[in-house]
């Protein structure tokens, strides 16, 4: 099989040499069985459809496109439980725009998920780097909404990085309105549709209760590094608060510590 080159230019930020690096071309041994399966004409689909490279995370997940579905694979050795990310959709389901989970798999290689696609674009799309305003109004509304749920109904056990108060940090400042917070509100994780809205948040593994400045905190920092500076203000605006300096600091300290 030839290496597998990914689609698009989308940075989540960090240097060209590092995005390079992480997006660099995949060997055959790095491509999940599910896609290869996919790619040999072994697979049950109906209607096989090449597999498209749409993203790679630090820690060697890939996501791919399977024409309207995603799949998401995550090594054993990045230790992550898509099991988490799966029963969070589950609850979001009728809840809160986000990918419906389809099916999920296991084999020694890592673990796969498969959802709907949903036709929106991530908000980190040339497209929409391009288009900022839009991005960065979608992105807060996107919050605003996930925090508005009832978080009476959030299942108890759901816990993330969020609640951990490491000593080295100092005391954490008092929750300031708890809510059910994303846990990463980077901006690739805000889908965008067509007209420029709020379509769907991804990435939801570590949604549990929590201070809605551990959200904020993070997703301000990280427009900055996909839109370059300047845009927390209408960030702040969209979602309707006024910056919290003090809790900014606590969250993105323990969001670098901790997640
Ligand atoms: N069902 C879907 N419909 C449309 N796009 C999707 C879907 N699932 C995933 N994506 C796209 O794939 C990208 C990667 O998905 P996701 O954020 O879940 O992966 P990740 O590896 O956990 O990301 P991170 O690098 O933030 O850890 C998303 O930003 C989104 O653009
Ligand atoms: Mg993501």
């Amino acid at each position: 099989m030839n290496a597998v080159e990914p689609h698009g230019s989308d940075s989540p930020g960090g240097t060209n040499d590092e995005w390079t690096l992480r997006f660099r071309t995949l060997k055959p041994d790095e491509v999940p069985a599910p896609i290869l399966d996919e790619l040999s004409g072994k697979s049950t689909t109906p209607d096989p459809v090449a597999p498209e490279l749409v993203w790679r995370n630090e820690l060697g997940g890939q996501t791919w496109r399977l024409g309207d579905r995603y799949l998401k694979w995550s090594p054993h050795a990045a230790d992550i439980d898509l099991g988490r990310e799966m029963e969070r959709l589950r609850w979001l389901e009728g809840r809160h725009p986000a990918p419906r989970v389809l099916s999920s798999g296991n084999d020694s290689g890592g673990q796969w998920m498969l959802t709907a696609a949903l036709d929106a674009d991530t908000a980190v799309s040339d497209f929409w780097r391009a288009h900022p305003k839009q991005a960065v109004r979608a992105i807060a509304e996107g919050l605003r909404r996930l925090h508005a749920l009832p978080v009476t109904e959030v299942p108890s056990h759901w816990e993330s990085w969020v609640s951990r108060t490491p000593p080295e940090l100092g005391p954490r400042p008092s929750v300031d309105h708890p809510v059910l917070v994303h846990g990463d509100a980077c901006s690739p994780n805000t889908l965008v549709d067509a007209d420029g809205r709020f379509a769907a948040n991804v990435d939801v593994g570590d949604l549990a209760v929590g201070d809605r400045w551990a959200d904020l905190a993070v997703g301000a920092m990280s427009l900055e590094w996909n839109y370059g500076p300047g845009w927390d203000g209408l960030f702040y605006e969209v979602y309707g608060v006024e910056p919290d300096p003090a809790r900014v600091v606590y969250y993105r300290a323990l969001w670098g510590s901790e997640s």
